[in-house]
């Protein structure tokens, strides 16, 4: 067995973002090719090695798992996932309720903070190590402050006795455990909370770059300082093919469309191979990964699923990644069913799936070679334009 750990990081992700209004959980908006969230567990996986429990906006658990095994890489078997609750304090409860008996020193994290550099953490579990209770980073404050009484200027604050508080703010486990059981109220940030139950908390240097994605602007700052804005300015292909033999029970669905009287195919989900085709094209176009990393067994809400929840699902993963889909193209090969007398029917439903984009479906028989052509099963092969938004 390996050594457990003896820091453990919480890096809470479950907020709504309403601030940043960009329709979903902000942790799961695109910088990039990636999530708010995962370049927040990129700089958390560089950091000294830790246990990481990602809490998580409820119903999004399996895609946060997803991002953070990405990031984690060989450190896999460090990542927990819990849900969040209504708020930011809720949230850090429920991932301290996670860390492992033998965690001795804890760090809790914005995701929203995403671009943290890994330093910040070493240097406050440095504090930690060196005596501290508690540690903050913080950043001076350039802005003049004054102190106001509506529109009034009562006293001019002098900076100096003045930061910016960023995180992670770390803590020994049980300061921070005993200070989140007594805690009555709600409390801004968890160095509030542990000071308020008679803790000394220091400071520490923090980074521009642990600034936190609140609002659209901040994630537009965000976008600049990776470079995004070049990158992300070209449409992406991508392809994708799937094969489902028949003989799975109930009625053919394919192409989004019952078939009753047909064969049906046999797979995770009800085995529309086109559907699944169109949703690898998509994924691979975005970057993305494939079915498999989004809807696979990891995910059982699919299980059963029609076409509709996949492209409804991919359609979403791609806005959250910065781009829409500009149009598909799938053909199918299969002796049955007949595509000819239901091909617009198909592209409609295919197309209304997708939030309305163009759909282009082709079928063809094989001439009665493979086992397309022996009815044994059907394939699928698309190829997907997307476009940043
Ligand atoms: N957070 C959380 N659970 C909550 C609220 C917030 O885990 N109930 C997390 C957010 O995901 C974020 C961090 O706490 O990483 C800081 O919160 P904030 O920037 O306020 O994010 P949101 O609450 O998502 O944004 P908003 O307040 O604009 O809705
Ligand atoms: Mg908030």
């Amino acid at each position: 067995m390996l050594p457990v750990p003896r820091v453990g990081i919480v890096v809470v992700a479950a907020g709504s973002g309403t601030r940043l209004g960009a329709g979903g959980p902000k942790a799961f908006v695109g910088i990039d090719r990636h999530s708010i969230l995962r370049h927040a567990l990129d700089g958390v996986f560089a950091a000294p090695e830790a246990q990481v429990v990602i809490v998580a906006p409820e119903g999004r658990e399996g895609d946060a798992r997803t991002e953070a095994l990405v990031a984690a890489g060989d450190r896999a078997d460090l990542v927990s996932v819990v849900t969040g609750g209504p708020t930011r304090q809720d949230s850090v409860a429920a991932g301290l309720g996670a860390l492992w008996g033998d965690v001795e020193i804890v760090l809790v994290h914005d995701a929203a903070r995403a671009l943290t550099p890994p330093e910040v953490f070493s240097r406050v579990i440095g504090a930690i190590d060196a005596g501290a209770d508690g540690v903050i980073p913080v950043l001076p404050v350039i802005d003049t402050i004054k102190r106001v009484a509506g529109d009034e200027i009562v006293a001019a604050v002098d900076r100096a006795e003045l930061a910016a508080a960023q995180t992670p703010q770390g803590f020994r486990r049980r300061v921070l455990d005993a200070a989140y059981a007594a805690a009555t109220e709600d409390f801004t940030d968890d160095a509030a909370l542990v000071a308020a139950a008679g803790h000394t908390v220091a400071a520490v240097p923090g980074h521009p770059l642990g600034f936190k994605i609140t609002t659209a602007a901040d994630l537009d700052r965000a976008r600049h300082l990776l470079g995004a804005s070049s990158a992300v300015a070209l449409p992406r292909v991508g392809v994708g093919t799937d094969v489902h033999a028949f003989g799975g029970g109930g009625t053919l669905w394919l192409a989004g469309l019952e078939w009753p009287g047909e064969q049906a195919l046999s797979g995770h989900s009800d085995g529309d191979a086109v559907a699944h085709a169109i949703v690898d094209a998509l994924l691979a176009a975005a970057g993305l990964g494939d079915i498999g990393t989004h809807f696979g067994t990891d995910h059982p809400e699919y299980a059963g699923a029609h076409a509709d929840a996949f492209l409804t699902r991919t359609t979403v993963l791609l806005r959250e990644s910065g781009w829409r889909v500009g149009n598909v193209s799938v053909q199918v090969q299969a002796n049955r069913p007949r595509f000819a007398a239901r091909r617009v029917e198909a592209e409609r439903a295919l197309s209304d799936a997708l939030g309305g984009a163009a759909v282009s479906v082709s079928a063809t028989t094989t001439d009665g070679l493979g086992f397309t052509g022996r009815t044994e099963g059907v394939s699928a092969f698309a190829v997907a334009l997307v476009v940043p938004v």
